[in-house]
């Protein structure tokens, strides 16, 4: 279980308790937090999803793979030290405390 804080475009926070081997994305979608769709599914497929990490949680998250790198691209105005696709990251006890910001809008 970790606690999540997502911030949205607007500032509003949400703060969520995770379970573990839930995604990220999976955590907003349950609870119907604004600002990440998730159009695929988590599938990644459609960069609908696309978060900016905390600095403090760049470097303690698993490292980005190749798919989520390309599937970024089309993501909108994203940060390259700190835009991941949430549907990527796994959750665990490792991540307790994260905080993720929504982009403006979703592509
Ligand atoms: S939900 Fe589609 S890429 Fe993450």
């Amino acid at each position: 279980m970790a606690k999540i804080t997502y911030i949205e475009f607007n500032g509003t926070e949400h703060v969520i308790d995770v379970a573990n081997g839930l995604t990220v994305m999976e955590g907003a979608r349950d609870n119907a937090i604004p600002g990440i769709d998730a159009d695929c599914g988590g599938a990644c497929a459609c960069s609908t999803c696309h978060a900016y990490i905390h600095p403090d949680w760049v470097d303690r998250l698993p490292a980005i793979e190749e798919m989520e790198a390309d599937m970024l691209d089309f993501a909108y105005q994203t940060d390259p030290k700190r835009s991941r696709l949430t549907c990527q990251i796994k959750v665990t006890d490792a991540l307790d405390g994260l905080i993720v910001q929504m982009p403006e809008k979703q592509i």
